[in-house]
């Protein structure tokens, strides 16, 4: 594939201020020569562009939505765009809000295709929050609400139809903390939820072939994934973490799992805050773990498996 890499250098949508940085940190920790290394051809297309942090406080449920609108509506335009150029769109944040306008792409182009959509949502988090019961105001704890056409109009319209993600399109996965109106609403809408529970008790590899069943030759696969998805201590450059996440191994295979498919057709990384980084250790796993979701394999790449069609 030909991929694009689109920065988002925003952190608006967070409670804590630095993943505006991510992107760059992502550079550095070598994420062109990465891919570059697998033939894939890389176009960075540098960052995007959108209102600074006005860093005030909560109105009627949400931080920020004026300033988070405009960003999504850009990060919208960019993202679909390179996917209407038959490239792979890989979105480097920035705060999870960005989910909103990139999988609001992605539905549109699916849409436009006839495209099957599937969406696996790597996070800590459920991210499901609407205004009503959120416990901070923070947008990027309601990017997949807004996605599966629960929040304010402005956001959950931005991909021409409502809503852009229906729940059957969408498994999430990793997930460790839920809020308790944000446990509820998930239930009822019946988004489908592997969380650590479920990994610890069916092991990472069945977890996935379930995530991963059911898709053939038609599906757009979209990822979006969250640092915060990983374990605190192999991850500690992210402002929400939350202990006990998948190990190196465990998000290594699951990784590796979907680049199998050979459907990867786009992919989020975010939350990553530099200012809350060792090192850059955790921009360089994400860079590792991006490398495996592209193929790398330590042996010869077996032809692509679909799971459990
Ligand atoms: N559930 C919490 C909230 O709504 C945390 C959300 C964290 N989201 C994220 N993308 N890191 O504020
Ligand atoms: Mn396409
Ligand atoms: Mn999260
Ligand atoms: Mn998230």
């Amino acid at each position: 594939p030909a991929v694009s890499l689109i920065g988002v250098p925003t952190d608006i949508g967070a409670g804590t201020r630095g993943a505006s940085m991510g992107p760059e940190a992502l550079r550095v920790a070598g994420i062109v020569p990465a891919l570059e290394r697998f033939g894939i051809e890389v176009r960075d297309c540098g960052n995007l562009v959108g209102p600074a942090n006005p860093q005030r406080p909560p109105l009627h449920g949400f931080r920020h939505l004026e300033e988070v609108t405009t960003w999504q509506q850009v990060i919208h335009d960019a993202v679909f765009a390179e996917l209407q150029a038959e490239r792979v769109p890989v979105i480097l944040g920035g705060d999870h809000s960005l989910a909103i306008g990139s999988i609001s792409a992605v539905s549109r182009h699916c849409r436009t295709h006839a495209r099957k959509l599937r969406v696996l949502w790597l996070d800590a988090h459920a991210d499901f929050n609407t205004a009503g019961i959120t416990p901070s105001g923070n947008l990027h704890g309601m990017p997949v609400s807004c996605l599966c056409g629960y929040g304010p109009a402005q956001l959950t319209g931005l991909s021409g139809d409502v809503p852009a993600l229906h729940p059957d399109e969408l498994f999430e996965i990793g997930i460790r903390s839920v809020d308790p109106g944000e446990q509820r609403l998930v239930h009822d809408v019946g988004i489908e939820v592997f969380d650590m529970r479920s990994i610890d008790e069916l092991g990472m590899r069945e977890v996935m072939q379930l995530a991963l069943s059911g898709m053939d030759a038609d599906t757009h696969l979209h990822v979006s994934l969250d640092v915060d998805f990983l374990d605190a201590e192999i991850a500690p450059g992210v402002g929400t973490t939350v202990r006990g996440g998948p190990t190196y191994r465990e998000a290594q295979l699951c990784m590796e799992m979907i680049a199998d498919t050979g459907r990867l057709a786009s992919l989020d990384v975010v939350e990553l805050n530099p200012a809350l980084d060792v090192r850059n250790q955790t921009a360089e796993l994400a860079v590792d773990l991006v490398e495996s979701l592209f193929g790398k394999s330590t042996l010869m790449r077996r032809p692509h498996v679909l799971y459990g069609t």
